[in-house]
């Protein structure tokens, strides 16, 4: 579409962030982006966000066309217990394999689907742990998550919640779940072994027991309308109780060949690249790296074809950028 018909368009746009106008006009500027029109998706942002009515309001407060919180704080210092992450943060252009993708699916088309499965006594999957290797997409799964599903995303602040006044870690994190039990939203207790340590270390104090066990009873008893998801990249010291509070467990493995062929194309989408990229051996060389050193090495080479070159990334730049990540792939 022409550009001026474009912004015409973003301002006639009316609307709170839960409308589908306004996810509509966030899949049109990401598409501008990818396309390399970074100054129209500014223009197009910007206008955006002056005609859409935010749903944060100052001071902890969030609502949505459900209702509303307050997010609690901790008692020494008033932080925040959890951070909101504005929708137009949440990262969600992700590149999976069809079976993580389908199950990742069901989980959203369950919670799109909720008020039909009550209809039958049923509930959707709300309960989320995502493990696997580091850098493969666990956190930006629950950003997708919530951004597919059109509700607000709170990332729990472990740093607020763990108090070294004695009792407060677990009351805090209880404050938390009972904050949030009517309203919706997806609540990410990202890296939770932070928190969720097995109760046998031996090295464990008592604060942290008891943490994991107000944890295991806010996980069994949450009925809210949203989504809880856990991510950890250690799962083996996961206290295994907390594994049956989960409704769905799932690994998020390294890309495979096809993948990581689809998540270097995805990130040199905006740039030019020479014809005699072999890309079918490039991507069997990177099988076995994480997804975000996927991403850094084609960045590095686009980078690297902007500053030393015209701009058209070839081979000899991925060369490069493959030596310089070597020292990353450690696994
Ligand atoms: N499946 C994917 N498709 C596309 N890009 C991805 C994917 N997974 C990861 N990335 C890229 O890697 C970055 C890191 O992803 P993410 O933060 O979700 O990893 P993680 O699994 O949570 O890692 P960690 O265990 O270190 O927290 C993303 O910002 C994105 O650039
Ligand atoms: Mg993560």
């Amino acid at each position: 579409m022409n550009q001026d018909l474009l912004v015409r368009l973003f301002r006639s746009i009316d609307g709170d962030y839960n409308d589908d106008i306004v996810k509509v006009a966030e899949t049109i500027i990401a598409d501008e982006r990818k396309k390399g029109h970074e100054k129209l998706a500014e223009r197009l942002k910007t206008i955006l966000q002056k005609n859409v009515h935010t749903n944060q309001s100052f001071r902890g407060e969030l609502k949505n066309i459900f209702g509303s919180v307050s997010i609690p704080t901790d008692k020494r210092y008033n932080i925040p217990l959890a951070l909101e992450i504005s929708r137009e943060q949440l990262r969600h252009h992700m590149i999976l394999t069809d079976e993580i993708e389908s199950k990742i699916k069901r989980i959203e088309q369950e919670y799109v689907a909720r008020e039909r499965l009550a209809q039958y006594g049923l509930k959707p999957r709300r309960r989320i742990l995502f493990h696997g290797a580091p850098g493969c997409g666990k956190s930006m799964s629950a950003e997708r998550i919530a951004w597919n599903i059109g509700l607000p995303f709170l990332k729990v602040r472990f740093e607020a919640i763990i108090s070294s006044y004695l009792g407060e870690s677990a009351s805090n994190l209880k404050k938390l779940f009972e904050a949030i039990v009517t309203f919706p939203c997806v609540l990410l207790l990202d890296e939770f072994d932070f928190i969720a340590q097995s109760r046998g270390n031996k090295q464990d104090v008592g604060e942290m027991h008891r943490v994991v066990n107000i944890l295991l009873n806010v996980l069994e008893d949450y009925d809210g309308p949203g989504l809880i998801v856990a991510t950890t990249n250690l799962e083996g010291s996961i206290d295994k109780a907390l594994f049956r509070r989960f409704d769905d467990i799932i690994e998020i493995p390294k890309p495979g060949q096809e993948e990581v062929l689809r998540i270097l194309k995805g990130t040199l989408s905006s740039i030019k690249t020479e014809k005699t990229i072999d890309w079918v051996k490039l991507s069997s060389d990177m099988v076995g790296f994480s997804a975000a050193l996927v991403v850094k090495i084609a960045n590095d080479a686009a980078k690297n074809s902007v500053i030393h070159g015209n701009g058209v990334v070839g081979n000899e730049h991925f060369v490069i950028s493959l030596a310089e990540n070597q020292l990353y792939n450690k696994s």
